[in-house]
């Protein structure tokens, strides 16, 4: 016989962007579900966590800009604000970026990166080859040039996942640790979830948050299904000795051959070097390849980084989505909600979505500075309206 757990409402995925909005739901009052065989885990145990709303800029990426730089103008609030909640240290730190060129390809791509963040109000400051060495003497000595971006930070991600777990803990929330196995409709609305042990789960709204599993629950009507799909990205951890320290005071990132690499430097010692970017569907294989090519390119901006003991290498998923930006708010299908396909930026839209998924779930409408994101955008009619 199956037993049945009613809430107003419920969280399918206990990842970063799913506990946030477990969190922030259950503070406005709601009764609170999330499921999820492990709350905590998913992508955010292997981002790097870089709060990176400037040097993450892409063309055609100014609307998402905006939710970007709204989500980094709450961290400072936000981190504290959890930090008193659950006395957890978050790892947050106010370092700042450097950006550099390796080449005169690299140089001329990210002068171009600073035209575009000028033209969209930002602050970031070009460096000499020689001024970035200044800041980051453990830089190579072809480093040709760079940006220096000072407001864009870092947090430390599975920090940010265990205090999430404890905040919603502490406001109520409960957590049914089993895969959601089955979406059910009833009487054409979302009515909750079938679990892998047998509960029906039921709510009032259904919060679809599960990553890039987002877009393959079974039974989820097409229509409703979000376009999310996963982008693998491998992750290395190195380990800096004391009588190494620092070695890097900020992140220090390049593109080298068209590929990112980042380097994140956490005051724990810890290293983190990131990342492929891969589509090969639900693949999370370490590989040899993207292990070199991660090393490669992180030696030949930071040559002394090979002296380093590599503790961890791991490869995780990204939700990715169309236009790169997350889904947010209602869908057609009365009671399903989605908050999903964050892509590069789970970690820095994590406050946001925490903001924007509470104003809807209490108001039935999104915030303003989160309307753009609705998953509407994506509904049939409107792809008939403006075609891609
Ligand atoms: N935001 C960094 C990454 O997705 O690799």
């Amino acid at each position: 016989m199956s037993r049945t757990r009613t809430s107003d409402v419920l969280v399918i995925g206990g990842g970063i962007i799913g506990l946030v909005t477990a969190w922030r739901a259950a503070g406005r009052g709601f009764t609170t579900t999330v499921v999820d065989p492990e709350p905590g885990g998913g992508a955010a145990q292997v981002a790097a966590g870089m709060l990176a709303a400037v040097t993450e800029l892409h063309y055609g990426e100014q609307t998402l800009l905006g939710l970007n730089l709204a989500s980094a103008r709450r961290y400072p609030d936000f981190a504290a604000e959890l930090t008193e909640v659950t006395g957890h240290d978050l790892g947050y730190r106010r370092c700042g970026t450097l950006a550099v060129a390796l080449d005169a390809d690299d140089r001329a791509h990210l002068r171009e990166l600073h035209a575009l963040q000028r033209q969209s109000g930002l602050d970031s400051e070009w460096l000499s080859g020689r001024e970035c060495r200044r800041l980051e003497p453990m830089l190579a000595p072809g480093v040709r040039g760079g940006l220096r971006v000072d407001g864009d930070h870092q947090i430390d991600p599975r920090r940010l996942a265990r205090a999430l777990v404890a905040a919603c803990e502490r406001a109520g929330v409960v957590f049914h640790q089993a895969w959601a196995e089955r979406f059910d409709v009833v009487r054409e609305r979302a009515a909750g979830v079938t679990t892998a042990d047998g509960t029906e789960l039921r709510a009032g709204q259904v919060v679809l948050a599960a990553g890039s599993l987002s877009g393959r629950l079974a039974g989820v009507p097409d229509d409703v299904l979000p376009p999310v799909r996963p982008v693998k990205g491998q992750v290395l951890r190195l380990t800096v000795p004391k009588r190494y320290a620092p070695f890097l005071s900020r992140t220090v990132r390049a593109v080298v051959r068209g590929s990112q690499v980042y380097l994140v430097p956490r005051e724990s010692g810890e290293l983190v070097v990131g990342a492929t970017s891969e589509e090969l569907g639900w693949d999370t294989t370490v590989t040899a390849g993207g292990v070199y090519e991660l090393l490669r390119d992180a030696h030949e901006l930071v040559p002394g980084i090979t002296e380093l003991p590599l503790t961890e290498t791991r490869a995780g998923l990204r939700p990715g989505s169309p236009d790169n930006a997350p889904l947010l708010g209602p869908t057609e299908l009365e009671g399903l909600l989605l908050a999903t396909g964050h892509y590069r930026n789970g970690v820095l839209l994590t406050p946001v979505t925490g903001d924007a998924m509470a104003h809807v779930l209490t108001t039935g409408e999104l915030p303003e500075e989160a309307r753009p994101f609705t998953p509407r955008r994506f509904s049939a009619a409107a792809l008939t309206e403006h075609p891609a």
